[in-house]
């Protein structure tokens, strides 16, 4: 699997899904999801995309097990993170029912961020 690839194919369809939910809340007036849109472009779109350039601009920190287990750290926690941030922030479920699941998506984003740090450090 091509890491920069995956990580710019993936930042382009949270883009798609960033816009759409832009253009609904400006058109209902409805913002109370402006966080959730602001995290599935930033977390979603830019993030993957800065990281998708920069495997692909120094292609030795695409190597190894490293930067495959930053990949799917960062996927399955930003998506578990945004569809449960969406649920909650739509009123769709309570707070205090989804709240204590967010910290395993965090926690998962967190460890990919560390590992790479670690990958930079050593390689870039
Ligand atoms: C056609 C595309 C877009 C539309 C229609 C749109 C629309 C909106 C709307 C209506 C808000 C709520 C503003 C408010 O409540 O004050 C918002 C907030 C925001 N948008 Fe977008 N947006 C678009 C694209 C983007 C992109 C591409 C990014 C980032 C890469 C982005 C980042 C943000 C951020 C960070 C906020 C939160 C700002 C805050 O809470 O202060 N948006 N957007
Ligand atoms: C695990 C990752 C992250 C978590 C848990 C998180 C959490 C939060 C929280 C709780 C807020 C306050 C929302 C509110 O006041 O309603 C916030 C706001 C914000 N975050 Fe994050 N964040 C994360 C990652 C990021 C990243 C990677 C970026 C930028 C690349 C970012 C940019 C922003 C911005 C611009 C705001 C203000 C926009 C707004 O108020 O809607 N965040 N974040």
């Amino acid at each position: 699997m091509n890491i920069s690839r995956g990580f710019l194919l993936t930042g382009a369809v949270y883009l798609l899904i960033g816009i759409l939910l832009g253009s609904y809340m400006g058109a209902s007036g409805k913002h109370e999801l402006a966080p959730v849109h602001a995290h599935i472009n930033l977390l979603g779109f830019t993030l993957m995309t800065v990281f998708g350039l920069a495997y692909r601009l120094i292609p030795a920190l695409a190597e190894g097990l490293l930067p495959r287990l930053h990949f799917w750290l960062h996927q399955l926690g930003s998506l578990g993170l945004l569809i449960g941030l969406f649920l909650m922030m739509s009123g769709s479920v309570p707070a205090e029912t989804i709240g204590p699941i967010f910290p395993i998506f965090e926690g998962a984003i967190l460890v990919g961020a560390l590992l790479w740090l670690t990958n930079l450090l050593r390689r870039a």
